[in-house]
């Protein structure tokens, strides 16, 4: 993750992820999960250093709702952002956070498009004080991405 503060850069980078889950868990509220009932957050710092968030919205035509990582990315990318550095995600039933809430694989698979797994922080956050910490690569070993494609298609 992006430092800012040299003489300190761990109390930093731990500032970042509580800064994270704290807007991840303050969205939730926004989650619009009226079939499932299951409501999900995520806030995704971008390598320009803002925060975007996401949350899912479900469909009355089910298939047409979307997950919180998604809109997230989506959102970030809308507004410009390539490259993600991080991650955090929250959620559970009725927007109680009773557990770690683990991205879905297409999630996975849409957040390996715009960063280096390997440098990519996961966030899994029951509160700003009790969470877990991975990578994407952790997550999604072995990936398939972009530069899988080199070479084989005109527009990479
Ligand atoms: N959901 C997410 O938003 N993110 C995930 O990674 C897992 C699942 C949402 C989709 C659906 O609205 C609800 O949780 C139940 O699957």
């Amino acid at each position: 993750m992006n430092t800012q503060n040299e003489k300190n850069p761990a109390a930093d980078a731990e500032a970042i992820r509580r800064k994270l889950i704290r807007r991840a868990i303050t969205q939730l509220k926004a989650s619009y999960a009226p079939y499932s009932g299951f409501h999900v957050s995520a806030a995704l710092l971008a390598e320009s250093g803002k925060i975007y968030t996401g949350v899912n919205v479900e469909n009355a035509s089910f298939p047409a709702g979307i997950c919180a990582e998604r809109n997230a990315v989506f959102h970030a990318i809308a507004c410009g952002e390539k490259r993600f550095r991080a991650i955090a995600i929250v959620g559970g039933p009725h927007g109680e956070i009773r557990d770690y809430c683990t991205p879905c694989g297409i999630c996975r698979q849409v957040l390996r498009e715009f960063c280096d797994p390997g440098e990519m922080t996961v966030l899994l956050a029951k509160s700003v004080n009790d969470y877990r910490e991975m990578t994407l690569e952790d997550l999604l070993p072995e990936s398939f991405g972009p530069e899988s494609l080199t070479g084989f298609v005109s527009y990479i």
